[in-house]
């Protein structure tokens, strides 16, 4: 996909996952995974904001011409969107993505990222991604690690983009096709030269989103 040819500008809001968000999440994780989550498990994992954490991203049906959202700016280097405070009825936006992790004894487990087809290849994943890593650094976990096909090159390409490597494999790790997964793992979330790796990515999918005229503001819970 690219920037679209009448020059508008596309604008997603990242918000944290509510209850009322679970049966869309669940039919777009049916067009991205082959053995998705019932939807009890999501409502599951909402019970317990302090040790999970869920996100949804909508697409913004408003157009450039439209004033401003009022921004506010004034969080740690890492976060990378500005704050929404423009109150936005988004349960009536489509959904384009979602993504989700535990943290647990000082380390986060990503469970599962999903981008709609039709959106893909935007940078939206990224987003998704380096929100997830943002948010396990504010708890202070020491790493991320998550488990993925080894069939599915797209995802293992974003999380090696993110410096992480295979720690191993989990053999017939998935039920519906017996497929092994392969373990990938972060390095510490505490090194300075991770950290600084991590802004230098952030700089870059800004100006990726910039060229794509895609803006994306955050709405806190
Ligand atoms: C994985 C997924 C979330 C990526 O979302 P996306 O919005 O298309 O990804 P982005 O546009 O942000 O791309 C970020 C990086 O991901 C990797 N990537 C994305 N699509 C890729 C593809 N088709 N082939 C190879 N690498 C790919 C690249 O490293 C890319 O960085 P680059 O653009 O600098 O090359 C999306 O493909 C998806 O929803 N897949 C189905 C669900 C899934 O497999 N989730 C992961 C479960 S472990």
């Amino acid at each position: 996909m690219s920037a679209p040819a009448d020059g508008t500008e596309r604008i997603y809001v990242l918000a944290p996952m509510e209850s009322d968000d679970v049966p869309e999440v669940s039919q777009l994780e049916r067009r991205c995974f082959s053995n998705p989550w019932p939807e009890s498990a999501y409502y599951r994992e909402l019970r317990e904001p302090e040790r999970n954490y869920y996100i949804v991203l909508r697409q913004e049906l408003a157009t450039a011409g439209e004033p401003e959202a009022e921004r506010e700016d004034a969080r740690g280097p890492l976060a990378l969107l500005p704050r929404l405070r423009r109150p936005v009825r988004l349960a009536t936006r489509p959904l384009v993505g979602f993504a989700g992790m535990w943290t647990l004894y000082g380390e986060a487990h990503v469970t599962t990222i999903g981008v709609a087809p039709e959106h893909r290849g935007l940078g939206l994943g990224e987003v998704l991604f380096l929100t997830l890593v943002s948010e396990a650094i504010r708890r202070n976990a020491e790493f991320l690690t998550l488990e993925v096909r080894v069939s599915n090159r797209a995802a293992q390409s974003l999380y090696e983009k993110y410096g992480l490597t295979r720690q191993g494999v989990r053999p017939r790790y998935y039920s519906d096709n017996a497929e092994d997964a392969y373990i990938m793992t972060s390095p510490s979330l505490r090194d300075p030269a991770y950290r600084q790796h991590l802004l230098e990515l952030k700089r870059r999918l800004v100006e990726r989103l910039a060229r794509e005229r895609i803006d994306i503001v955050e709405r806190s819970a």
